[in-house]
This record gives structure tokens, sequence and C-alpha cells, in this order.
């Protein structure tokens, strides 16, 4: 949905112009998945869908929020009353943001919201890290707080963990307010340092697409908690502060130290080795060689995440066999996984007859169609208006 059309869908709620209109988007991880909550690297770019918010300040204490995707009306919450884990609706997103602001100390008095997205929900596309990075956006603006993109991320992913309760990590806000159109994010979620690396495929004839598979993932369910949990355990056994810290030359000796943990000896194969495959991707984008060479390393981080950390799940497995089979570059999941969506790098010329091969095996598997788009790396969150 348009700018235009946010600000009308907020005059015809709340009776005024809005002060303002922004957007953030959605994204998808290139490379780097599981690694983030162990201080290690992702590379995610930012998707063209975004959500849109047209907001306008409060000086009363109020919060009123309404999204034209559902139908559920205005709510209409009190600032002083917001309190974490409130009610699990969608108003949680937006609400724990100004949740956070606040704790944080920042003077936020109350606004009017009023917002729309295009960012396809439950399909492992940060639905939600858009959502709270809109509102972020927007009060910072008009409220003036000054607030670096990597500081509202921060403020989201709060906002996520201790308001929504869903124990994510830093990624995906952070990939929604500060990606930069035409480029991957190359960032340290350790002290969130970030390069922007530029990524033409189109230029070099190739498209990357997405598939989603339309089965719904759970990831603030056990699954994620349960992943995190077994990292944090493995970096305890191995005296670490994070599995971040053991360099991939040291793997061998780390996983000969874990002994008989067996769950954990995969957990730590796959972040260590999926750091060491991010690192790969940058180096071979940064050499100006030939990107073809990013797709084994996909279909690698595919392989680890379905075997070591066991987050894949039979939908996401067909859509990377077939595409490989169909003369794919490489396939992988992204995102948190146990359905969602995964990214397939291909020739363009072989675009056609790959989607229409995923299509029938999922047919022939009696699944419902996928959702297929091709994603450009697309700007980050801003004002529109
Ligand atoms: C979800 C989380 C991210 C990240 C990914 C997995 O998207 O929100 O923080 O952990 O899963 O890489």
């Amino acid at each position: 949905m348009g700018a235009q059309e946010v600000r009308e869908g907020f005059v015809r709620l709340y009776g005024a112009e809005p002060e303002g209109v922004w957007a953030a988007p959605g994204r998808v991880n290139l490379i780097g998945e599981h690694t983030d909550y162990n201080d290690g690297f992702v590379m995610p770019f930012a998707l063209p869908h975004t959500a849109v918010a047209a907001v306008s300040r409060r000086t009363d204490g109020v919060l009123r929020l309404h999204s034209a995707d559902l139908d559920a009306g205005v709510a209409e919450l009190r600032l002083d009353e917001l309190a974490p884990e409130s009610d699990g609706s969608w108003t949680a997103y937006p609400a724990g943001v100004v949740w956070a602001l606040r704790e944080a100390g920042h003077p936020v008095t109350g606004a009017d919201v009023h917002l729309a997205s295009t960012v396809p929900s439950g399909a492992g596309l940060s639905s939600s890290a858009a959502l709270e990075v809109v509102v972020a956006l927007a009060l910072n603006d008009l409220f003036a707080l000054g607030l670096p993109g990597w500081q509202l991320a921060r403020l989201c992913q709060r906002a996520e963990n201790v308001y929504v309760g869903a124990p994510t990590g830093i990624m995906d806000q952070t990939a929604s307010a500060c990606c930069e159109s035409g480029h991957a994010l190359f960032l340290d979620t350790r002290d969130l340092s970030q390069k922007q690396i530029p990524l033409d495929l189109a230029a070099e004839g190739l498209r990357l697409l997405v598939v989603d598979t339309q089965v719904t993932h759970a990831h603030s369910g056990g699954e994620y908690g349960k992943r995190r949990a077994g990292c944090e355990k493995g970096a305890a056994l191995l005296g670490v502060d994070a599995l971040r810290d053991i360099a991939y030359a040291d793997l061998d000796a780390a996983l000969a130290r874990l002994g008989d943990e067996e769950e954990v000896r995969r957990l730590v194969r796959h972040v260590v080795t999926e750091d060491q495959r991010v690192e790969q991707v940058v180096a071979l984008l940064e050499s100006g060689g030939d990107t073809r060479a990013v797709g084994p390393v996909l279909t690698a981080g595919h392989a680890s995440l379905r075997d070591d950390f066991r987050v894949s799940c039979p939908e996401l497995d067909l859509v990377v066999d077939t595409a490989l089979a169909h003369g794919a570059l490489g396939a992988r999941m992204t995102g948190g996984g146990f359905g969602g969506s995964a990214i397939v790098l291909a020739e363009a010329t072989d675009v056609e007859a790959l989607t229409k091969a995923v299509e029938a095996a999922f047919a022939a598997a009696g699944l419902k169609a996928p959702r297929v788009f091709e994603a450009v790396p697309s700007a980050g969150a801003r004002r529109l208006s």
C-alpha cells in the first residue's frame, strides 16, 4: 500500500492529516542463520515489501493503533499502563516499541498510528520487525529523539524480547532499520558494526528468488528458544562468552572437548561453520569475481541448518532439493526455519523452468502452492512524506 493510501486511511480514522508517513521493509537473509544470538555474523538485505505507518503525536498519554490489514478496529492504550506480555495481539509490536522507548527514558507522550503492510506475515520475512521499526522511526522523528538506526533496532529487539516475549536476535530489526538499496548488510551482531556490500545480481544475469512455502512457523514457540539455550550451553561448556569466540580453525578441538554432548556439538558446529560461510560470501562478493560462486556456500548453509541445527522442515527441503535439481546455483532456507521461506540463487534464464518445477513438486506432494517472487536488495526504513 502506498504512502497516499495510508495517509488517507489515517484521515478517515482520526479526522486529521497525519504529521508524516514512514516505511520500514521486511528482509531476507542471504547467509548467517541462527548466528545473531551467538554474537556472530549475518548478511541480510531489505525487501521491497514494507510496513507503512501514518503517525501523529499526542500529548495526553494515549496510544491509538490501527492496522489496515486486520479487521480489528482502533485499539486505545494508555502509556502508563503498557506492560510486557500484556495481551499477545498484533498491537504488542507497536505498543512494545513505545514501551521500550519510554523505559529507556525517551519522552514519548502518545501517538495516533495507522499501519498497513505488504510484508507477508508468517513467511520468515520479518513482518514483525518491519512493524516495530516503522513505529520506532516515526516516533524518533516526531519526538526528535535523534537515535541512529542501530539504536532503534536495539530498542525494537527489546520490545520483541521483553514485551512480546519472543527471544529473537538483533538481525531482523537492524536489517529493517539499516539496509540500503542495492546492497546486502554485513553485520557483526556483537558490536553492530556494519558494512554495506554492493549486490547487483541482475548485472550478472542472476536472480534471487524467495519461495514462501506458506507453512507457518512459530519461532516464539519452543524450538527457537531451545536452540538458543543449547548454543548458550555450548558457550558455557567451552568457556567463552558466545560461540562467536570459537575460531573456525579451532572447531575440531572445541568439538572434541564437548565429548558426548552430541546435540550441543551439532549446534556448535553449525554456528561456527555458518560464521565462516558469511565471511566466505563477503570475501567472494568483495573480490568482484563471479557471484555464482556464492551458490554452493548457500547450499552448504542449508545442509548445516537441516542436519546439524535441525530447523528445516520437509517443505523447505523440497524447495531446496527441487531448485538444485533444476539448475539453481544454490538454495537455502532463510530466517528462523520450521516453515517460512527459502531463497534460490539462479541464472535469470532458468527462473521460469525452476519456478514451475518447484510448483509441480509442491502439487505432487499435495501441498498448497508456494508463493514465489524475485528479491531485489531494497531501501531500509525511511520517511516517505
Ligand atoms: C529469526 C530471528 C532472528 C534470527 C533468525 C535466524 O528471524 O528473529 O533474530 O535469529 O531467526 O537466523
